[in-house]
């Protein structure tokens, strides 16, 4: 088993990207098989992440990500997003998923749907929090999953979503932007690659109630 905690320790927030290293296309692959099992509420996965392979438009991303040049000079760009609409047609398509994947009838899983009717019941601001937090939760494990991987990656919400949105189309795809996660190597040249890690002591943060 790989050593996870020093790998926690070598990843970090990558300011300044290789532009010449690429992930191999295999290893990205793993990368991705690794970020689709992200767990997430009921297990409804309401995310998508779209690959920004087009310099040029990832080069158009930087003024909208201020000015930051991760957007550009990573091996690979993934915007990260959450459906534009949550409604029972969504719901439907994860039951059919469930269905198809463990040979079950959709009359079986009367029980679960009338659960997950409730998130399609929230008003549009409360769908919209959900589901950004559950693709939080996929950004959290893609980040250990690149440190594991020995891959560089930079979490990044510092963008404006309106406009990455409209710049790729994603209302079309019926998709919102929430984050950003640009991956690859980091530069020889960048300074925050060996700063120490600043972390609030166990013994401030973890509580035990006995
Ligand atoms: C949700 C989220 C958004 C972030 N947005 C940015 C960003 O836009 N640009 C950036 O350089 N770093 C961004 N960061 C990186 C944090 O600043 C960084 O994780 C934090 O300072 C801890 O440092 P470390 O990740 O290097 O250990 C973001 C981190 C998270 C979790």
């Amino acid at each position: 088993m790989s050593n996870i905690i020093e790998s926690l320790e070598w990843r970090y927030a990558c300011k300044e990207f290789d532009a010449s290293k690429k992930i191999e296309e295999k290893t990205f692959q793993k990368l991705m098989d690794g970020l689709i099992l992200s767990a997430s509420s009921y297990g409804a996965q309401p995310w998508e992440f779209v690959i920004v392979e087009n310099k040029d438009l990832r080069e158009q991303m930087v003024p909208l990500s201020y000015n930051q040049a991760q957007v550009k000079d990573a091996s690979h760009l993934i915007v990260m997003c959450r459906p534009n609409t949550i409604d029972e047609k969504f719901i439907d398509g994860y039951i059919q998923n469930v269905c198809d994947v463990r040979s079950q009838e959709p009359q079986e899983l009367e029980g679960f749907k009338k659960m997950l009717m409730y998130i399609v019941k929230k008003s549009d601001e409360d769908k919209a929090n959900w589901a950004k937090n559950q693709v939080y939760i996929a950004l959290g494990n893609l980040l250990t999953i690149c440190a594991d991987m020995k891959i560089d990656s930079c979490p990044m919400e510092g963008f404006v979503p309106s406009k990455v949105d409209e710049l790729l189309g994603l209302e079309k795809l019926g998709l919102k932007s929430v984050l950003l996660c640009p991956v690859g190597y980091r530069a020889d040249s960048d300074k925050y690659a060996n700063l120490k890690k600043v972390r609030h002591p166990s013994s401030k943060i973890i509580k035990v109630i006995s």
